[in-house]
């Protein structure tokens, strides 16, 4: 067996198996939280959500709460949520539209570039605080870039660039924006929050793990009468893709070509969604449309913490090492409301707080969460597929769909992370 790297993980990581403390061990969390979190590049938002100049909405970086604001002059900036006075948040909504923010402390005010502008009672401060003003603000995350409005941060201030980052997952995030006839995406349903007693580790990996859903998921896929259990199957031509970088997915697209019936991978037919349909034939071509709408939208898990589940986009949130929060909406896609009203409808029905998906999946998480607190056998076995494992054309590993491709891929790229000086 393959010791990747010593070091942190020690000889943790292995090349188809990983040590259960990986899950549970609090010194490796705030490890993470420098070598990943406090890092990498990391979802943030999306543009959709802050359309105005001025607009905010409350986000985080792992654990830590941030403002995602458009500045008077266009601009996204991500800040940090903590007044350089004595610590307090400074914005305490969860979104709006404010060019200043006032602290709620002791009054003192920022623009919503981060800059400090004002205080109460001047007179307090030398030369009333004009040198304060010019070297206090709030903290401003260094890196910030968005690709097809999906807004990323990231608190390293070198490392690579967020197209490297992205690599070859960036076209799965094309393929979600060619779903709206006009090849934008939007977050504008809301967000509903679910808190597991898990480790983020458990969730990154569940979200491409395809050999779970025939079982876990077997209720709702009997409940809704669904084809959706058989992509999972044995017999499934559906495939899994390692990326590289911690990105990984699970391509459907092999299932839905062979039956070749458009809006099969939405769970409805094109009779259903006649205005859509028409906008997509009058966007892309009758022949392109109908490629599209065959393909569906990917089931793509962008690491650390952006997972688009066809319908859905989730964003995972660690709190602590044995507490994660999983923010998800229905996605939306610019220029088709009949389409929108139905991804609504499913995302309530599936993830919502009566939903019939995710609850199985959170039982999944806490369930492992506290096996693993069982220290034996010790290693967790993650060597499905490695004999079937090969290179597509682009040099990227595939699996197949019950296969953990994505698993490996994920440990590999956090081993890299973890021993990075
Ligand atoms: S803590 Fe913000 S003004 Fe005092
Ligand atoms: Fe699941």
């Amino acid at each position: 067996m393959t010791v990747i790297q010593p070091g942190i993980v020690g000889d943790r990581i292995q090349s188809n198996r990983v040590h259960g403390s990986l899950y549970t061990d609090p010194a490796l969390f705030q490890a993470e939280l420098e070598h990943i979190w406090r890092k990498t590049w990391v979802y943030v938002g999306h543009e959709s959500e802050i359309p105005n100049l001025n607009d905010f909405v409350m986000k985080s970086i792992g654990p830590q709460p941030v403002l995602m604001v458009r500045g008077r002059d266009g601009v996204v900036r991500v800040l940090q949520n903590r007044c350089p006075h004595r610590g307090n948040q400074v914005c305490v909504q969860e979104q709006g539209n404010a060019a200043i923010f006032v602290c709620s402390y002791h009054s003192w005010t920022f623009a919503n570039t981060g800059d400090l502008i004002g205080f109460a009672f001047p007179e307090g401060y030398r030369d009333h605080g004009d040198a304060e003003k010019k070297e206090l603000g709030l903290g401003r995350v260094p890196r910030v870039e968005a690709y097809r409005g999906f807004v990323f941060a990231s608190f390293g201030t070198d490392g690579p660039t967020l197209a490297e980052h992205l690599g070859g997952a960036a076209e799965t995030l094309d393929r979600v924006c060619l779903a709206s006839p006009e090849g934008e995406i939007e977050v504008t349903a809301g967000f509903l929050k679910h808190k597991a007693r898990s480790n983020w580790k458990f969730i990154v990996e569940n979200e491409c793990d395809g050999y779970h859903p025939a079982f876990v998921h077997s209720s709702i896929f009997g409940v809704a009468d669904s084809g959706i259990g058989g992509l999972y199957g044995n017999q499934s031509t559906a495939l899994t893709r390692d990326y590289g970088n911690g990105h990984t997915e699970v391509d459907l697209r092999p299932e839905f070509r062979k039956t070749g019936v458009p809006l099969q991978w939405f769970g409805t037919t094109a009779e259903r969604l006649p205005a859509y349909v028409a906008s997509m034939e009058a966007a892309y071509g009758n022949e392109r449309a109908r490629e599209i709408m065959i393909d569906g939208t990917p089931h793509v898990m962008i690491y650390p913490n952006l997972f688009i589940a066809e319908i859905q986009l989730f964003v995972i949130q660690p709190l602590a090492v044995d507490l994660t929060v999983q923010h998800v909406t229905a996605l939306q896609f610019k220029g088709a409301p009949d389409l929108n009203r139905r991804m609504r409808q499913q995302t309530m029905g599936s993830v919502g707080p009566a939903g019939l998906l995710l609850a199985d999946d959170c039982e999944m998480y806490e369930r492992t969460q506290r096996g693993v607190a069982a220290r034996d056998p010790e290693w967790l076995f993650l060597g499905r597929g490695e004999q079937r494992e090969y290179r597509d054309a682009d040099g990227f590993r595939v699996g197949h769909a019950t296969d953990e491709t994505p698993s490996r891929g994920i440990w590999r790229h956090y081993a890299g992370l973890m021993e990075a000086v």
